[in-house]
C-alpha cells in the first residue's frame, strides 16, 4: 500500500500550505479532507436540507459529484461542473462544514472516498482525523497546532491581502468556536493520534514547519 503522511490540527495552523508544499516537493497526492466537508455542507445547504439531518446529509455526501483538478495555482474544486474553489473557502461554508462534520453517517459516507486517495507513490492527508480514523496505520503522523490568537492573526492577514474587511477579535472568536465544536464532538473529535508528533507553529515560519515535517519523512523513509 502507498505511503501516507497525515497532518491533522485545528484550522489556521498552516496545514493547507504545508501539505500543498510537501505534496509538490515529493510529487505525491494530496487529500484536502476539509474540502470534502465544506463541499458537503455547501451542497446540503443548497438543497435546503437541515444540517442536523444525518441521513439526508449523508445521502448528499455519498452522491457528491466532485472533482479536484490540480492546477499550477493550486487545486480547483468542481461541484456538479461548477467551479466552487473560492466559494468553499468562505467563513460561512467553513461553519456549514463543521456542522455536517459532527454527523456520524456523514463521516462514514466520506470515509472510503478519502481512503481512495491513497495511491502510489504516496499521499499527504490534511484534516482533523487523518491519523486517528481515516489512516490509522499511516507511516508518519503530525499534529500541527498554533495558538488561537496567532491563527486568527494569520487569517486576518490573508483576508486583508485579498481585499476583504475583517475584524480580528471576531475571527479569533470564530476560530475558538470552531475548535470547540471540532474537539468536543462525539465522533472523530479533533485530537492528536497517540503516535502523532505535535508541532506548535505559533513561533515558526511555514518554511521551518515544512523543514521539520520533511525531516520526519526522511527519517521514516
Ligand atoms: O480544514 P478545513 O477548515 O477546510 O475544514 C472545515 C471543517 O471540516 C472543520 O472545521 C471540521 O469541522 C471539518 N473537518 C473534519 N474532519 C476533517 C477535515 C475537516 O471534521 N478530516
Amino acid at each position: 500500500m502507498a505511503v501516507v503522511i497525515t497532518i491533522d490540527g485545528p484550522s489556521g495552523a498552516g496545514k493547507g500550505t504545508v501539505c500543498a508544499r510537501l505534496a509538490e516537493q515529493l510529487g505525491w497526492h494530496l487529500l484536502d479532507s476539509g474540502a470534502l466537508y465544506r463541499i458537503t455542507g455547501l451542497a446540503a445547504s443548497r438543497k435546503q436540507i437541515a444540517l442536523d439531518d444525518d441521513a439526508a446529509v449523508a445521502a448528499v455526501a455519498a452522491a457528491l459529484d466532485v472533482h479536484f483538478e490540480p492546477l499550477a495555482t493550486g487545486v480547483q474544486v468542481m461541484l456538479e461542473g461548477e467551479n466552487v474553489t473560492d466559494t468553499i473557502r468562505t467563513e460561512k461554508v467553513g461553519s456549514l462544514a463543521s456542522q455536517v462534520a459532527a454527523l456520524p453517517a456523514v463521516r462514514a459516507a466520506l470515509l472510503q472516498r478519502q481512503r481512495d486517495f491513497r495511491l502510489t507513490p504516496g499521499l499527504i492527508a490534511d484534516g482533523r482525523d487523518m491519523g486517528t480514523v481515516v489512516f490509522p496505520n499511516a507511516e508518519v503522523k503530525v499534529f500541527l497546532t498554533a495558538s488561537a490568537e496567532e491563527r486568527g492573526r494569520r487569517r486576518y492577514e490573508q483576508l486583508l491581502d485579498k481585499g476583504f474587511n475583517a475584524s480580528l477579535p471576531a475571527l479569533i472568536e470564530d476560530i475558538r468556536a470552531r475548535d470547540d465544536r471540532d474537539s468536543n464532538r462525539a465522533v472523530a473529535p479533533l485530537k492528536p493520534a497517540d503516535d502523532a508528533i505535535t508541532i506548535d507553529s505559533t513561533e515558526l515560519t511555514i518554511d521551518q514547519v515544512c523543514e521539520h515535517v520533511a525531516d520526519l519523512v526522511r527519517k521514516a523513509g
